[in-house]
This record gives C-alpha cells, sequence and structure tokens, in this order.
C-alpha cells in the first residue's frame, strides 16, 4: 500500500514502537539490529500498522539504553549503518508504513564530541557553554551547586573530575552522570538539533517522537533556585515559571521545530514525551508546537470501567480544546508491561511487587492476557492514535525475575536499587518456540529470556484462532475502516461495569470488565477478544459489532 500525502495521516494513526536491540539481531551479537527489523517487515505488514516509532539507534555506550546519545546523525555500529536505515525506512514505506525517530534533545551522552570538547576546554569557553557547568558550594566548592536530584541519581550535579574534567566545576545531569544535559539557553544547540531534525526529515522520516520534551528550557539564573523533590517539580508549577520543567519558554523552541517541519509535504509530525499536568499538555500538542503528546493517563489505569470512562471523556475533551488528536498508550518501554499490570489484584502496588521479583502476590497471567486484550481492543476503537509497544500484540508480560548481576537499567543501578527499573518490559522478543533466545537472534539475547516465552512466541500465536497476535492483527485490520470522523456516543448500559459507545458509520465497541454476562444489541459481530457465551460478553471482553 503506497504511502499518501494525507496531512492528517497521524491523527486516528496505529503507532508500533520498536526498540530496536530487543527486537530482532540479525547479525547475531546479541542486540537487535536494523537488518533484523528489515527481516521482519512482513510481520510488522501483517499488523496493519501506520507507524512504527523506533527507539534509538544511534551511536551510543548504552548506559540509558540508548537515550545517551554520541551522536545524533548516524547509526550505533553493533545496531547497523545509515544504508541499512535507508533500505529499513523504504521497505517499510513500501508497505505504507511510515517511521518516527525518537529525538533526545535534553541531553547527550559523555561521550558525544561536544561533551568531550567541554571536558576538556577551560571554564567560560564557548565549549563549555554548551553543557550546564557549575561552580559547586561549600568553602572549596565540594559541594553539588544546588540540591537538584536526578531521576537516576541522587544528585543532578557529577563533578568534572569523574569525566576526566580538570578544573573545580561540576556539570548538571537530570538522568545518569554519562547524560549530561545542554545548555537550550545557548542559540549553538538549538542550531544544532534543527541540522538533525533536517537531517533526518530529508531522508524521509516522517516524525520525531520528543524525549522528555519538557525539560529542555531550565531557569539558570543566578543564584540558581532550590528544587529538591524532582517528581514533584514535573507537576507543580502550573504557570510555566517553574526550575527545571516545563518553563514557557519552551514553546519558541519548538515554534521554530514546527516551522520547519511544515517545510515538507506532508508536514512533518511530532509526539512530545512530557510528564506535566494535564493542563498543560496541549500546549506541547497546539498546532503550532509539536501538535501531538503522549497522554499517559491509561498507564495507570485500572481494568475498571470507570476510570476508563473517566479517562477518555477527560482526553477527548483535552484533544478537542487543541484541534490536536488523543493518544493512547498503555505500554512502551519505559513501563510495566500491560498484560501484567492487569493481571494482578487491583490493590498491589506495583512498584513493590516488581521490586520483590513478584513475589509478594501472584500474578494471573491468562488474566492479565485477556484483560489487556480487552483493554486494547477498548482504545482501539476510540478516535485517536495508538501507540502500541513491540510483544504487547503477543500478550506478553512483564520478565519479573531478572537476577540482579543482569540489570542494566539506570534507574536500579544508579537510584539507591529502590526500583527494579524497566529492564523487564525489554527482554528480546520471542518469535520461536524454542531455538537460541527463541528466535531473537543466533548468539542469545542481551537479556534473560524466561522459559514460559515459548508459549508467548510469534511462532506459538501465528495462524492460532483466539490468539492476542490473531486478535491484534484481525483488529487493527478492521479498524483501518474506523478512522473516518473524530466523534464518539456513548450509551447507556444496564451494568456499571460494562461500557458500549459507538463510532459514525453504525461501529460499536463494548468492555464487559467485571459484570455479569451481558447480552449483545442486535448487530454483526466483527470480533471479540473472548467467545461470546449464549451470544452475551462475558467478563473481561471487548466486543466491537456493527448495528
Ligand atoms: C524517557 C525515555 O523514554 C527513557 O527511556 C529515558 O531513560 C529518559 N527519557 C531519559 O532519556
Amino acid at each position: 500500500m503506497p504511502l499518501n500525502n494525507d496531512p492528517n495521516w497521524w491523527r486516528q494513526a496505529a503507532v508500533y514502537q520498536i526498540y530496536p536491540r530487543s527486537f530482532k539481531d540479525a547479525d547475531g551479537n546479541g542486540i537487535g539490529d536494523l537488518k533484523g527489523i528489515t527481516s521482519q517487515i512482513p510481520y510488522l505488514a501483517s499488523l496493519s500498522l501506520d507507524a512504527v516509532w523506533l527507539s534509538p539507534f544511534y551511536p551510543s555506550a548504552l548506559v540509558d539504553g540508548g537515550y545517551d546519545v554520541d551522536d545524533y546523525r548516524d547509526v550505533d555500529p553493533k545496531i547497523g549503518t545509515l544504508a541499512d536505515f535507508d533500505e529499513l525506512l523504504a521497505g517499510l514505506h513500501n508497505e505504507g508504513i511510515r517511521v518516527f525517530v525518537d529525538i533526545v534533545p535534553n541531553h547527550s551522552s559523555n561521550l558525544h564530541e561536544w561533551f568531550k570538547e567541554a571536558i576538556a576546554s577551560e571554564p567560560g569557553s564557548a565549549a563549555r557553554d554548551r553543557y550546564i557547568f557549575h561552580k559547586g558550594k561549600g568553602a572549596n566548592g565540594e559541594l553539588p551547586p544546588t540540591d537538584w536530584s536526578s531521576h537516576f541519581a541522587p544528585s543532578a550535579w557529577t563533578h568534572e573530575s569523574a569525566m576526566g574534567g580538570k578544573h573545580n566545576y561540576w556539570y548538571c545531569h537530570l538522568f545518569a552522570p554519562e547524560q549530561p544535559d545542554f545548555n537550550w539557553d545557548n542559540p549553538e544547540v538549538e542550531a544544532d538539533f534543527l541540522e538533525t531534525l533536517k537531517f533526518w526529515a530529508d531522508r524521509g522520516v516522517d516524525g520525531f517522537r520528543i524525549d522528555v520534551a519538557h525539560a529542555l528550557k531550565k531557569d539558570l539564573s543566578e543564584p540558581l533556585r532550590s528544587q529538591p523533590t524532582i517528581d514533584t517539580d514535573e507537576f507543580s508549577a502550573k504557570d510555566g515559571t517553574g526550575v527545571l520543567f516545563d518553563r514557557n519558554e519552551v514553546f519558541e523552541v519548538y515554534r521554530t521545530w514546527r516551522k520547519l517541519f511544515n517545510q515538507y509535504d506532508p508536514p512533518r509530525v511530532a509526539v512530545a514525551e512530557a510528564n506535566v499536568l494535564s493542563e498543560r499538555l496541549s500546549l506541547y500538542a497546539s498546532t503550532d508546537t509539536l501538535g501531538q503528546a503522549f497522554d499517559f493517563r491509561f498507564i495507570d489505569a485500572r481494568f475498571d470501567a470507570r476510570h476508563f470512562k473517566d479517562a477518555v471523556t477527560k482526553a477527548l475533551e483535552l484533544a478537542n480544546k487543541n484541534n490536536s488528536s488523543t493518544t493512547w498508550v498503555f505500554s512502551n518501554h519505559d513501563q510495566i508491561r500491560h498484560a501484567t499490570k492487569m493481571g494482578l489484584v487491583q490493590t498491589v502496588n506495583r512498584r513493590d511487587w516488581l521490586l520483590s521479583d513478584g513475589r509478594t502476590h501472584p500474578l494471573d497471567m491468562v488474566e492479565g492476557t485477556a484483560n489487556a486484550l480487552a483493554a486494547t481492543l477498548f482504545i482501539l476503537a476510540l478516535p485517536g492514535c495508538t501507540y502500541m509497544y513491540q510483544g504487547e500484540e503477543l500478550g506478553l508480560h512483564e520478565v519479573v525475575d531478572i537476577p540482579e548481576d543482569q540489570i542494566q537499567d539506570p534507574q536500579y543501578l544508579r537510584n539507591h536499587k529502590i526500583e527494579k527499573g524497566r529492564d523487564g518490559s525489554r527482554v528480546p522478543l520471542p518469535w520461536t518456540k524454542s531455538g537460541s533466545s527463541f528466535g531473537f537472534g543466533t548468539k542469545g539475547a542481551h537479556l534473560p529470556q524466561p522459559a514460559w516465552f515459548a508459549d508467548y512466541s510469534v511462532e506459538a500465536e501465528s495462524g492460532v484462532a483466539g490468539s492476542p497476535l490473531e486478535i491484534y492483527r484481525k483488529a487493527l485490520k478492521l479498524r483501518r475502516q474506523l478512522q473516518s470522523a473524530e466523534e464518539i456516543t456513548w450509551h447507556a448500559t444496564k451494568d456499571p461495569e460494562v461500557l458500549h459507545f459507538s463510532r459514525p458509520g453504525g461501529w460499536n465497541c463494548i468492555t464487559n470488565f467485571f459484570g455479569h454476562p451481558y447480552a449483545i444489541p442486535t448487530g454483526e459481530v466483527l470480533i471479540s477478544t473472548k467467545p461470546l457465551q449464549n451470544n452475551k460478553i462475558i467478563a473481561g471482553t471487548t466486543v466491537w459489532f456493527k448495528s
């Protein structure tokens, strides 16, 4: 199916996130690569996707799974070459699948040429001004300049001596010390990112996912302000005047980017990853900034009728306000897989459960996968853009018991080990029921795969009626007929555990969460995540039908 020039293609797209190093390993080095993805284009096409989003594949020491970028305009030799990228892009476009790449503008890696130059340069030099260097506190500058904390380490400041610097300065990093933050008040930084965006857009990339889009602009005026708790700052400054996050100045950057995107035909699109108050999200998703922002309200939503209806109503209201389109997200590489979340009793503290390697509470894997499927079909029937994460189409679960000595995630390693981290959702995909790394590659996988992966493999599910994979395939194909008017009508049901809405053209979606078997109104059933029983929808099921 050839690509068209529809400038609105993204509004109701089905986008599939690929985490390249864990998707498919073609060269047998244990790390997934671009050629591996290219080899699976027929698989991706079988899912009727509108686009894929590739997490970073740039040169990187993988301290933070590739979100520590050494060079924004190249491919990591462990993953492939620029020629491999062009081949992948052409192959996907040929199947009508567009491509988002990940842009990481808040920080580079410590191995980026600019940071190496900065560390080797004098204080006050132009090279140092591209990052955030500052003198420390204390009689001899031996203490960090402020109380800012980092997502992955106690302090957002590291003394430059840790990176070989010979002066008595500290540099800022909101994530790992190997991820120094850029100084976005420096015009050279802004100009360089425009070059990067142009580089990929000129190659034919259709869209960009913007990492930590809310953190670029910081209040660096002297004296630096205090901001001790990193998580609350993200959600506290409602007026765009916080210290580190969601500052009003950041929209100037995105307005400039939008002008660049609109020079292409169709205009390039972008989606912000911005952990901000929901009322500020629309500022990132407006037509003169990035156009779209992830709405993460389903990440924590319980499999619960009231939560779901509330989340949908609020998200649609927000999107309408801005002429944007909603995004629906259950899983990504930073989150516990939603099949697992939905297989746990609702009262479990998921973070603690994960930290205990899943020992504190039982996980019902069968029910979790079934609920996740019902939840996914619920959002796939809604107007808006759905972002899915590799492996969710297999009903895959989080790997909760990765041994400590094999954990790679800095969230665990650098964060006092108080969070298990995100490796459990990043374990290489199972393609086959048996064989080396379940068909991921010929030389094993970079994170351990459990034995139960066999039953969740592409081979085990392909062609099996009612398997998660076949349900995704069928639903995504049917969904193509739904991508018309962005309207939804709620219908009253006799059971509070059952939600029913319809779309123009007679499309209906009913989800029975924990209710009694529910009689289906008259209509043609298109798909059901669990078989109907006496024409009734049982708990944990979504049905689409035409009236
Ligand atoms: C958000 C990304 O999704 C996550 O994986 C990464 O660790 C941080 N940003 C830092 O880049």
